[in-house]
């Protein structure tokens, strides 16, 4: 099965605001070969969220172009579910990612609406038990499950579609310690057993070296620097100093 790449050229992004105008992506271009996961980190507000919502074609740019290609072939997004599903997205709140009278079986099933029912029933159910988590939850609502919970569910649906390509906004930021560190290896044993391209973005440095090997540091809008997870010590940008130092305090 073909796997997606994808390149992001020179991309901008400005949004209005009383005042005028704050350019929020300055310049952004970055490389993703297939499978591989890259991580980007950088304080909060510097534009990470917005790259993303980029890359996944909810924002469009003002200027540049992100393509995806597979194989040999450039392919440009189109505006269809077909191609929705093959690039998920896992954000900071699973809460948001739910409609509260819907449970947890309907979440699940949503990617895969117009398959035979029986077979999605058996997809959803080894999804859910291949989280960590019992079937008999099906049935639960959003409400009634803790963060650690959700974001299992929401990174079962992720993976449910076969996806390409899996943005990663913060999936453990807002969890505890403990968790964090189990979603992290549920994230990484979810890669393992279905191989996608992903790009993980976080302001918690840590996070972002136990997932990804190579680390772009971003900076108000721009990539101010390109690191491998394990060279980061000898990181030279002043964001990429303070993100470091963050971490040995
Ligand atoms: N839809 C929007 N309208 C206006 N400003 C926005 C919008 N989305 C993001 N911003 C602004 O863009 C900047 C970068 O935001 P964001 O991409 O969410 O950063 P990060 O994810 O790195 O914290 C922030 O100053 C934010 O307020
Ligand atoms: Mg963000």
């Amino acid at each position: 099965m073909n796997r997606l790449s994808l390149m992001v050229e020179h991309v901008r992004k400005s949004f209005a605001c009383e005042g005028g105008v704050i350019p929020v992506l300055q310049d952004v271009s970055l490389v993703l070969s297939e499978e591989e996961m890259l991580g980007i980190v950088g304080l909060s507000g510097c534009g990470k969220s917005t790259l993303l919502s980029i890359i996944a074609g909810l924002v469009m740019p003002d200027a540049g172009k992100v393509i995806f290609s597979m194989g040999r072939d450039e392919v440009r997004a189109p505006a269809s579910s077909e191609w929705y599903r093959y690039v998920q997205m896992v954000v900071q709140e699973p809460f948001d990612m739910f409609s509260p009278r819907m449970t947890v079986g309907e979440f699940l099933y949503e990617p895969m609406r117009g398959r035979g029912r029986e077979q999605v029933h058996r997809m959803v159910e080894s999804a859910l038990s291949s989280v960590g988590l019992d079937t008999a939850l099906m049935d639960a609502y959003p409400h009634m499950l803790s963060g650690g919970q959700l974001q299992r569910i929401v990174i079962a649906r992720a993976f449910l579609p076969s996806p390409k390509l899996v943005l990663y906004d913060e999936p453990t930021s807002a969890l505890d310690v403990i968790t964090q560190a189990q979603v992290l290896t549920l994230i990484r044993e979810m890669r393992r057993q279905h191989p996608s391209a992903g790009i993980f973005v976080s302001h918690d440095l840590a996070v972002v070296q136990s997932v990804a090997d190579r680390i772009l540091v971003m900076a108000e809008g721009r990539i101010v620097e390109a690191l491998s997870s394990s060279d980061f010590v000898h990181a030279k940008h002043p964001v990429s100093r303070m993100l470091l130092e963050a971490q040995l305090t």
